[in-house]
């Protein structure tokens, strides 16, 4: 099934001056941009407009000012680095609503661009207060809304404008949703889901999706030791969640029940890098202990036993070892579509010199390589937002993927299966043009 809303195609937009939301949220450190990948995916839309001879009026939102006015926050250099990547001048105004934005605003012609300052300066934003959605809506006559990434909040930037003006979804929101829905609901099978990232809790939903859905399922980063604990296998000091054994009980049992009734394999990793000190990689060492694969047998037989060795009690796993990275590699040799989400090990610690890659950054580089066809098969692949597209976004792999979202959470609730509500404040496109 194809994306459902109305977009930018489906509407004329001649010469208008459009309201667009996008996510600019960008990665920062020390005031700079880190990643522009966001502001980068969001130009087929604005060039679209642009082509339109629109004039385009910018919101975003940037971290988390709780409504108050900071110029840490400042959307400022996302849109000098705008006007870079566009090749034209993007005017910024310091402020989303009021005098000045409306001086702004009256004096833009076609084909100009102007970007408003962070709308989470103001706490009626998070709240979808209508009187700050309409004031907002002001600023165009048409509200584009292509801020995937943010399209699971129902603000007023994102949701509350729909009520004041004709809405439309942009081409990042149609080929994000179109993207992850057809995997989720249709997609070329084998498919295998990578789920690493620090908790259960935060992906319990997914997971069990993915059991539901999957036909191999992988786990990895620290969650995995989670998952270890409950398998009752020695984790030493890693970063564990004793609360969420019951839950992870629980995904395993589902797992057992789905691997007997089908071909379908759950794999928790079966050794991992291990350290005393994440400073000091000397410390480094590789343990096997020799975990279980729950696998239906014939398709993906149980490895050989090795010799176990434990986690000592003041060592942390820090990455899945070089057997469980092989294995995951191997099973992307023979599945058609992967859904990766979660690095697998700390794989943000750099290594000497600056080395991107760290010492606990192998496992997930193995399997990115295989991802990208290093080892013969190249699967279809969809990379997770947030840290995961973060991690790819620094190795400057993004064009790489089949699918690298803009969004974390928003690519997580789809996933899950959830509506997200930016989307659905939309109205749905007419029959004919579906
Ligand atoms: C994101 O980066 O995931 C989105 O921009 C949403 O940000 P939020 O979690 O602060 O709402």
């Amino acid at each position: 099934m194809s994306f459902s809303k109305q977009t930018v195609r489906d509407i004329e937009l001649s010469g208008k001056r459009v309201l667009l939301r996008v996510d600019y949220n960008l990665p920062m450190k020390n005031g700079k941009i880190t990643s522009d990948f966001r502001i980068e995916q969001s130009l087929p839309t604005i060039k679209y407009l642009l082509d339109k001879h629109c004039s385009i009026v910018i919101m975003s939102h940037l971290g988390r000012p709780e409504g108050k006015k900071n110029k840490e926050f400042s959307l400022r250099s996302a849109a000098e680095r705008l006007s870079k990547l566009l090749g034209q001048n993007v005017e910024f105004v310091e402020d989303c609503i009021g005098s000045e934005v409306e001086k702004a605003v009256s004096s833009l012609k076609p084909k100009q661009v102007l970007m408003l300052e962070n709308v989470r300066f103001y706490p009626e934003e998070e709240a979808n207060d209508l009187s700050f959605a309409e004031k907002l809506s002001k600023w165009g006559y048409v509200f584009v809304q292509d801020c995937f990434g943010v399209a699971h909040r129902a603000h007023a930037s994102v949701v509350g404008v729909t009520k004041y003006l004709p809405s439309v979804a942009g081409l990042l929101l149609e080929k994000e949703v179109d993207t992850i829905t057809k995997v989720m609901s249709d997609p070329e099978r084998p498919l295998m889901a990578i789920v690493g990232g620090a908790k259960i809790s935060d992906k319990i939903i997914v997971l069990k999706k993915f059991i539901e859905i999957a036909d191999f399922v992988a786990i990895g980063g620290a969650m995995a030791n989670t998952f270890l604990l409950a398998e009752g296998i020695e984790t030493g000091n890693s970063l564990t969640e004793p609360d969420d054994v019951p839950l992870a009980k629980e995904i395993i049992a589902l797992a057992r029940a789905r691997a007997e009734k089908s071909k379908f394999v759950f794999y928790l990793p079966q050794d991992g890098v291990v350290a005393t000190d994440i400073e000091n990689p000397s410390s480094t060492r590789i343990v096997d202990w020799n975990a279980q694969v729950i696998a239906d047998i014939e398709a993906y037989p149980r490895q050989p036993k090795h010799e176990a060795s434990h986690v000592k009690d003041d060592e942390r796993i820090l990455d899945i070892g070089p057997f469980s990275a092989s294995f995951i590699a191997g099973g992307l040799q023979m599945v058609q579509t992967v859904v990766w989400n979660g690095t697998l090990g700390v794989a943000e610690v750099e290594g000497k010199n600056n080395d991107p890659i760290g010492p606990f950054a192998h496992g997930t580089e193995l399997i990115v390589e295989a991802l990208l066809g290093h080892y013969g098969h190249r699967p279809f692949t969809i990379v997770g937002g947030g840290d995961t597209a973060g991690y790819v976004e620094e190795r400057n792999l993004t064009k790489a993927f089949n699918h690298v979202s803009t969004g974390g959470g928003a690519s997580l609730e789809l996933m899950e299966g959830k509506k997200l509500p930016g989307v659905e404040a939309l109205p749905d496109k007419e029959p004919n043009n579906l």
